[in-house]
Order: C-alpha cells, then sequence, then structure tokens
C-alpha cells in the first residue's frame, strides 16, 4: 500500500505525539508537512513538541510550522492541567534539534492544498484555528484535500473541559463554526471524545504491554502520558487514560476501522454555559448532514497498530 501524504494540524500534547508516531512511523503515513497551533499548550511548547515527536518518528525531513498563537476571538486557555506544563508529562524530555521552519501554517495549508489538490489529507488534532483562518481566505480550501479528519467534539454532549464539551471545540468555537459552515460529509468526517472513551483507553494490561515491548518508541510513549493517565484516573473515571488524537490519526490511515458512522447536521453552541457544545441534529426536518461522524472503531485494531508501531513492526508499504 502506498503510503497516505499528510498534512497534520497540531497542538502537540501528549496524545498529538502519539499521533504523530503512528503517522510517521507506522509505515503507512507520508507526512508532508505539520502545522501548529495554540491549544493544549501555548504555540512555542507546540511547536518544540511537534519537533521533538517527529525526532522519535525518525521523520526529521518533515518541516513544521508554526501558525496561530491564540483563538479566533477569545485567550487562549491550554490543557497543560491534563498534558503537563512542557504538554509532554514534564518527564524531562531534551530539546529538538532542529528548529521549526519559514512560513506561517496559514499559508502553508493554502498553498499545499492548491499544489496538490485532491492529494494531500488534512489530520487535525487541535483546536481548528488555523483552518478556519485559512477558510476566511478561501472557502473552497477543504474541497482541495483527499479527505479531512478531525479530531474534534463530543457528539453524545459527554465532555472533557466542561461537562458537555471537548476540549479542541471548546478551545475556539468560532473556528469550530467556520469549519463547520464549509464542511460537507464526503469530505470531513470528526472522530469526536466519545471514539476516544469507548475505543481507544489505555487499560492498565495495555500500559505493562506498552512498557514490555521497551522500545525507545514504547517508552517515549509511555513516559508522555503519565500526566494524563493521573487526570484521566481524578477526572474521568475510565479504566485507563484514553488517546483522542491517535485513534483519530488511526481512522485517518486505516478507514476500515470505523465500524459506526453516521452522516449528519452538526452546528457548535458559543454561549458561556453551552461553549463549545455540539449541536447535532436528527431531525428529519434537519439542514441537509455537513459531517460524517465516526461513532466506533475497531478497538484491537486501533491497539494492534499502536503497539506494532512502537515495536518497529512496520506496516508493508
Ligand atoms: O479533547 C481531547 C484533547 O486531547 C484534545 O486537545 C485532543 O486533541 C487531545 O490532545
Ligand atoms: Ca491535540
Amino acid at each position: 500500500m502506498t503510503p497516505l501524504p499528510l498534512l497534520i494540524d497540531t497542538d502537540t500534547g501528549s496524545d498529538d505525539a502519539v499521533a504523530l508516531l503512528l503517522a510517521g512511523a507506522s509505515g503507512l503515513g507520508d507526512i508532508r508537512a505539520v502545522t501548529t497551533v495554540a491549544g493544549n499548550v501555548p504555540l512555542p511548547t507546540a511547536t518544540r513538541n511537534a519537533l521533538l515527536s517527529l525526532e522519535v518518528a525518525g521523520a526529521t525531513h518533515v518541516p513544521v510550522h508554526p501558525g496561530c498563537e491564540r483563538p479566533m476571538t477569545r485567550p487562549l486557555i491550554s490543557a497543560q492541567n491534563v498534558h503537563g506544563e512542557d504538554g509532554m508529562g514534564d518527564v524531562g524530555l531534551p530539546d529538538p534539534v532542529r528548529s521549526s521552519d519559514p512560513g506561517h501554517a496559514v499559508e502553508v495549508l493554502l498553498d499545499l492544498s492548491r499544489r496538490h489538490p485532491g492529494e494531500l489529507t488534512l489530520v487535525t488534532l487541535a483546536p481548528l484555528t488555523n483552518i478556519a483562518a485559512a477558510l476566511l481566505r478561501d472557502r473552497d480550501l477543504l474541497s482541495r484535500f483527499r479527505h479531512v479528519y478531525c479530531m474534534a467534539g463530543a457528539p453524545d454532549a459527554r465532555g472533557n473541559v466542561s461537562a458537555t464539551a471537548e476540549f479542541n471545540v471548546w478551545a475556539d468555537p468560532e473556528a469550530a463554526r467556520i469549519v463547520l459552515e464549509a464542511a460537507t460529509p464526503d469530505k470531513v468526517t470528526w472522530i469526536g471524545w466519545d471514539v476516544s472513551r469507548k475505543d481507544a483507553v489505555m487499560t492498565p494490561a495495555d500500559q505493562e504491554r506498552l512498557e514490555a515491548i521497551g522500545t525507545p518508541r514504547a517508552e517515549f510513549v509511555h513516559r508522555i502520558n503519565r500526566t494524563v493517565a493521573e487526570w484521566a484516573r481524578e477526572v474521568t473515571g475510565l479504566a485507563g487514560y484514553d488517546l483522542p488524537d491517535p485513534i483519530a490519526m488511526a481512522v485517518a490511515l486505516r478507514p476500515d476501522l470505523v465500524t459506526e458512522s453516521e452522516q449528519v447536521h452538526v452546528d457548535v453552541a458559543l454561549g458561556d454555559e453551552v461553549r463549545g457544545q455540539l449541536i447535532v441534529d436528527r431531525r428529519l426536518s434537519a439542514p441537509p448532514p455537513n459531517l460524517t461522524l465516526a461513532r466506533r472503531v475497531s478497538e484491537s485494531g486501533f491497539k494492534e497498530l499502536l503497539f506494532a508501531t512502537c515495536a518497529g513492526a512496520l506496516q508493508p508499504a
């Protein structure tokens, strides 16, 4: 199988790092560029972590372009309480060996999609600020990608950052609204936090398996998710820590892993009490669908991909 040409937009925290590893080291992805944005951590930290993760993935040829340093209209409220002050579990990782590349993320999104129409798959793992800013410049942006996969939202209204909202949409709901207004279900798939909670939880047995693999990549994944594991135990009550961005990346790399999906009209709430909550309209009289929502993904398929990538057992290219 030919590796999938990818453009990845990330606010690199600890689970984005795992997603970058899947994209760069599974043999299934061909990362053409990474763009960074403020979200889980401030922009310079996200950029540093993206560079570091690409090193671990052995993908140091991939350019990294910083983008927007704050949401469209609101101040940045990061998730360093979840991912650690450095976004990578505060385990004292070294600095990356290289620096970011010239060219603002928004320019890169516009430029690469125009130069390679229909070729690139865009995967977003972050608040949608860069994508919305690019859409304000060019409303046809999404149509020029082969497909767009976004880790975004909580379509069952069980939130992680608030009672009903998922972080990426909550952090910049105006950007999410702009993306939803431009989206079509044949082009855009969202993988929400519901999928992560159900199908991407690293149980104690999974964590032991990861430790037992013992490669530098497995050790990296295990160590950087230390603070997320604490947060998940205290806040979510899940049987381990969940991996939202990696399961979204797995869906992009292996769409056959999706076991349930729906096409539906989705909007986002902007008011204070319900900030970032998805409004999923399933009425017969609803507006036409604008999104495909992945609702369940093969847990075993996802975890085998993750373990094989960490073990260095690459998928045949
Ligand atoms: O909502 C889950 C959060 O963790 C998001 O920021 C997602 O991108 C991941 O990093
Ligand atoms: Ca993220």
